[in-house]
């Protein structure tokens, strides 16, 4: 069989990426992030999507660079068509359809929350075996989601649950906010978790039926907290700030896991992933080694470098729908939000 070449490309958001796959496996993956925002705290859209303009032509000429390869070699464009930012998501829609039109070949629309559930199949080399097989639970928490999705195929999954309010680390980026902390919040977080107390605050938590998801409980019993105990010492934060980080850490990814491990004992998979943003999460990991040792569990933990929005996850999932014969016509438009 001829070789197949995959171009992804990732704008969803604030990181500009393009990665380029042979047969599947991972020959470059190449991200530039958006430095603009952390003065605002937050992505401002506009800002992001003048960024991406700007990055998306070296991105993309860097991908190929790395891979070793001509775009005239390439067998088809995979990009991510939404759920997302509109103007960043137009950068790289409007691209990849140029680009492929320019080559002759066809278009693969990807869905980014596919994309961060299959970039457990991102293989880097031919002895890189270790995917799971299906049926596997993924817990896919961001910035924007938190979902338990039942993968029954590469192109066949169900959600299970999510997040009827803030997703986990919307909460964790507003909570560090409200402590004067950076953005994003989640990796600072993680950082002074490591040397806090996580017993040291109570939190409240959701008590939702089945496997929804729920954090803006949280997020307030976090805010009213904190105000209560500023009225008392002014430098309340600066004297707590780690044990706050642990204690805020632990209540969210207890929250996680419980739903989490409901979900595994009444569908009995006992293979569970975990994709996203906050995957990169020390006590998220932690608390998925606890959980493989205490009930079995065969655990998928992604690289660091594919929880984040990258293009390698839309290469590959590009890839399978290229197998599947599953192209796009020129005029699939992006999309914001998924439909309800
Ligand atoms: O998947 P992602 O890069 O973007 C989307 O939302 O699609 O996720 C970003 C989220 C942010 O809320 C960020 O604070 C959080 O992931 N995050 C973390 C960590 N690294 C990133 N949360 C907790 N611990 C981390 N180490």
């Amino acid at each position: 069989m001829k070789d197949v070449y995959i171009l992804g490309i990732e704008s969803s958001c604030d990181d500009t990426s393009a990665a380029v796959l042979k047969n599947g496996i991972l020959l470059s993956n190449v991200t530039a992030s958006q430095a603009v925002h952390e003065a605002f705290g937050g992505v401002v859209p506009e800002l992001a999507s003048r960024a991406h303009q700007q990055n998306i032509v070296p991105v993309v000429d860097q991908a190929l660079k790395r891979a070793g390869i001509e775009k005239e070699q390439l067998s088809a464009v995979a990009f991510t068509r939404g759920p997302g930012l509109m103007g960043s998501l137009l950068v790289g829609v409007s691209f990849a359809k140029g680009f492929a039109r320019a080559l002759g070949i066809p278009m693969i629309d990807v869905n980014h929350l596919q994309g961060h559930v299959l970039a457990h199949f991102i293989r880097e080399s031919e002895d890189d075996n270790d995917q799971p097989t299906f049926p596997f639970l993924c817990l896919l928490v961001s910035g924007g989601n938190s979902q338990i999705v039942k993968v029954n195929a590469y192109n066949d999954m169900e959600i299970l649950g999510q997040t009827i309010d803030d997703a986990a680390g919307e909460a964790i980026d507003k909570c560090s906010k409200v402590m004067g902390l950076g953005y994003p919040g989640g990796p600072i977080i993680d950082k002074l978790a490591r040397q806090g107390n996580p017993d040291a605050f109570q939190f409240s938590k959701p008590q939702i039926k089945g496997y929804d998801y729920s954090f803006s409980g949280l997020k307030t019993s976090f805010l009213y907290s904190l105000r209560d105990w500023l009225k008392e010492d002014p430098d309340f934060i600066e004297h707590h700030k780690e044990d706050l980080a642990a204690s805020l850490e632990k209540t969210i990814v207890d929250i996680l896991m419980k739903k989490l491990k409901l979900a595994v004992k009444d569908t009995g998979i006992k293979q569970v992933a975990v994709a996203g943003g906050v995957s990169a999460n020390n006590g998220l990991r932690n608390a998925y080694r606890d959980y493989a040792k205490r009930y079995g569990w065969k655990i998928f933990i992604p690289k660091f470098s594919y929880t984040t929005d990258n293009a390698a996850m839309i290469g590959i999932t590009g890839y399978f729908k290229y197998l599947d014969g599953q192209f796009c016509s020129i005029d699939a438009p992006a999309f914001a939000r998924m439909e309800k």
